[in-house]
């Protein structure tokens, strides 16, 4: 039986070259070079072209190249078969990397400092503790609480929000709809980093805005689809967001006619926060092939009606 790859963002050869270190036999095949679908038995892909993986009627399991499975969730002819999430050290740590980059950027008024250039004006803010400086993390799963765990250790004073509660030492944790509001109300950066549910789509709208405190700022990492563009942009204008970092986005790349991209308050970048690297993903889904093959419970797999 045969692993099938499709992505147009990762490299095939480097992923193959990568699991047949791991599993020396292993039939390795990349889309479109499917050969007799029905000898393909698992597929390790990222955003597979609706009705792929429904064409392959020996299927087992769906390996994902990325975190976030929300992309397979909307193909209504997703099989039923075990889904697995991707998690790589090496995709956690670029994440909670870019995490911290920002939250420093926006802690030592790097925005402020920008805006200060364009404008010709030189004036010294001086910085204070990152201790000072409250830090909120929405979603706090894999990702998210190792981005939480990172704040922390840098020393800022760190809250993170989830559907259940999931404590984490030395952040204050808060949950569900009753916890949204006091925590927003002591976040001065907030870090969006939720899966994308029915239930996280358009969250970051005008009413949470409002509760953070006036001048708070945006990170979002999670999906174009929980920001409420407009909204984010009145919060802008009016101040009550002083400037916001979006590396997602509702389309992708996203139309150069947006107001996003000249936004003075507005920093882009192109979905890059954090990536799987074949060297470290490789071992998961080498160990979840060998489960297969024995018939053993499967890592990481995702329960469909979370959505996550
Ligand atoms: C990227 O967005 C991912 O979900 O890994």
């Amino acid at each position: 039986m045969a692993l099938l790859f499709y992505s147009n963002e990762d490299d095939p050869v480097a992923w193959g070259d990568e699991l047949r270190k791991r599993l020396p036999g292993l039939d390795f095949r990349v889309w479109p070079e499917t050969g007799d679908p029905a000898e393909i038995d698992s597929a390790l892909v990222w955003l597979p072209p609706p009705g792929m993986l429904a064409a392959l009627p020996n299927l087992r399991a769906i390996f994902s190249l990325g975190a976030g499975i929300d992309g397979f969730l909307r193909d209504p002819s997703l099989p039923d078969r075990p889904l697995c999430r991707m998690i790589d050290p090496a995709l956690t740590t670029s994440m909670t990397e870019f995490v911290l980059t920002t939250a420093l950027w926006y802690h030592r008024r790097l925005d402020l400092f920008a805006a200060e250039q364009r404008a010709g004006q030189w004036n010294q803010v001086l910085a204070r503790p990152a201790s000072e400086t409250r830090v909120g993390v929405m979603g706090l799963g894999v990702l998210g609480t190792a981005a939480a765990e990172g704040l922390r250790r840098h020393g800022f004073t760190v809250r993170g929000w989830s559907r259940q509660d999931r404590p984490i030492e030395g952040v204050a944790t808060y949950s569900g709809s009753e916890g949204l509001g006091a925590f927003l109300g002591e976040t001065d950066i907030l870090v969006c980093l939720l899966p994308l549910t029915p239930e996280t789509e358009n969250i970051l709208d005008a009413k949470l805005f409002a509760k953070l405190p006036f001048g708070a700022r945006l990170l979002q990492v999670g999906r174009g689809r929980h920001l409420v563009d407009e909204d984010l942009l009145a919060a802008l204008d009016s101040g009550q967001l002083a400037h916001a970092s979006l590396d997602v986005f509702r389309r992708e790349p996203l139309p150069h006619e947006h107001p996003f991209w000249k936004h003075p308050k507005v920093r882009m970048t192109p979905h890059i926060a954090s990536y799987s690297l074949p060297s470290s993903g490789a071992d998961i889904v080498a160990e979840n092939l060998r489960r297969l093959a024995d018939g053993r419970p499967l890592l990481h797999v995702v329960d469909r009606r979370k959505g996550y």
